[in-house]
């Protein structure tokens, strides 16, 4: 099977799902943007063969190289994780004639007024929605939807541009910092648990599925810098609070006519136990989830997928042993890591659940805590039970601190 996949080592988690394919048996090509010597190694390894392209958003140049490149070895599928660029694999696609997404298959996952039209008609309980291109647009659609509202880009990521307005004054101070967003969902405010719902398909059958929860909600933590975000992925799936959500989950993959990959769902519980959708992707969860994902597991999700998407199906079972939980740190202060407070009294108390501490080394520049959920570095603690899992989660939330100067 020779596996064309676009972008095969950026974002860094691209290199683990390029190596899952050659763990899988595949003989990978890559395509993308990158310099052949920044490759991370994992996926530099696992290429038979790395294209590099000046630009992934040179749409027909890039559509001209891949067909070359098909005149001069079978080219059986085109894979690409990375959202930006999935529509171009799409069209890649229809240009080989292989199967897959196709760009109006594509396009759903992308739009999200679009998504939630195509799932309103199948029933499935969306927020009131609109979509709006200009000022005058925005305040017709907040007419309709009543306030509390969240106004936010068609094809948002990481919460970029999403605001809640509780009044009319607090939609009037938002609409000048979304001048240069060319059109917008406003929706219900859902008052809301939120969660996630991932799977990995195989011919429309789901045949992994994991929920996180995560706290707080991605707004707030996009909000206030310091909140750590913690990300949590529940070992139990039967409990009867997810069973709605994973039925929601099951009939938004039919509904968009999924079929074959990785789909990361969002999905909000409310206080009386309705559950509604939130917004789908035909890629998996990013900031490390998978990773999250394999701690809950002790399986690989990265050849997981790559065998799904290569063989139909899975070759090992994959049983859910642990509640996993990452927690992000930022950093107090500016500059550079000065140092961190809490660690080793944590790693004392909880130390055997502890199994990812990857945070930035002292004198490493902050990142940007808006610009990316993973901060200034992440924690993952897991346990077989949920309150104590939880519990070491907020610990290390609270009591591990970061210092920059
Ligand atoms: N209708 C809504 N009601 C309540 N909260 C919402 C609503 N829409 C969005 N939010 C909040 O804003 C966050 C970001 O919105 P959404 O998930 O739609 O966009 P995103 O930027 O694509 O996120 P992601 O980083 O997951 O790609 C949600 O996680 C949720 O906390
Ligand atoms: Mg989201």
């Amino acid at each position: 099977m020779n596996v064309l996949m676009i972008s095969p080592g950026y974002p860094a988690e691209m290199a683990l799902f390029t190596r899952g394919l050659a763990r899988a048996g595949a003989t990978v090509t890559g395509l993308g943007d990158q310099p052949p010597d920044a490759l991370p190694p994992a996926a530099r390894d696992a290429l038979a063969r790395y294209v590099h392209v000046g630009s992934l958003a040179a749409g027909a140049h890039v559509a001209a190289t891949v067909r070359e490149l098909a005149r001069q070895a079978r080219i059986d599928q085109v894979e690409c994780l990375w959202e930006p660029y999935m529509v171009l694999a799409a069209r890649l696609r229809e240009d080989l004639g292989l199967p897959g997404l196709t760009v109006a298959q594509t396009v759903p996952f992308r739009d999200k007024e679009r998504m939630k039209q195509l799932l309103d008609a199948a029933g499935l309980r969306t927020p009131w929605h609109a979509s709006a291109a200009t000022v005058g647009e925005v305040w017709a659609a907040a007419e309709r939807v009543g306030y509390p509202l969240i106004v936010k880009p068609v094809d948002g990521a990481g919460s970029a541009d999403t605001y809640r307005a509780d009044s009319s004054a607090d939609l009037d101070a938002i609409l000048p910092s979304l001048r240069h967003v060319p059109r917008v969902s406003v929706e219900e405010f859902i008052e809301a648990e939120e969660f996630t719902y991932d799977t990995i398909c195989a011919d429309g059958q789901i045949l992994v599925e994991n929920i996180c929860q995560y706290h707080p909600r991605p707004l707030l933590t996009k909000i206030h810098e310091w909140i750590s975000p913690i990300t949590l992925a529940l070992r139990d799936l039967g409990d009867p609070g997810l069973q709605d959500g994973r039925e929601l989950g099951a009939a938004a993959i039919r509904a968009l006519g999924f079929r074959d990959g990785f789909t990361h769902m969002e999905w909000y519980r409310k206080a009386d136990g309705e559950v509604v959708f939130g917004e789908i992707g035909a890629r998996p969860p990013g900031a490390r989830t998978v990773d999250v994902m394999n701690y809950a597991t002790d399986a690989d999700f990265f050849t997981a997928w790559a065998q799904a998407v290569t063989h139909g199906r899975i070759s090992e079972p994959i049983t859910r042993h642990y509640n996993a939980a990452s927690i992000f740190k930022r950093a107090s202060g500016f500059g550079r890591i000065t140092g961190y407070e809490g660690l080793d009294r944590l790693l004392d108390e909880f130390g055997e659940h502890v199994v990812a501490v990857d945070l930035l080394p002292v004198g490493a520049p902050r990142r940007d805590w808006r610009a990316t959920l993973i901060g200034d570095g992440m924690v993952i603690v897991r346990h077989p039970d949920l309150p104590p899992t939880l519990e070491m989660a907020r610990r290390f939330a609270a009591d591990l601190r970061l210092h920059a100067a």
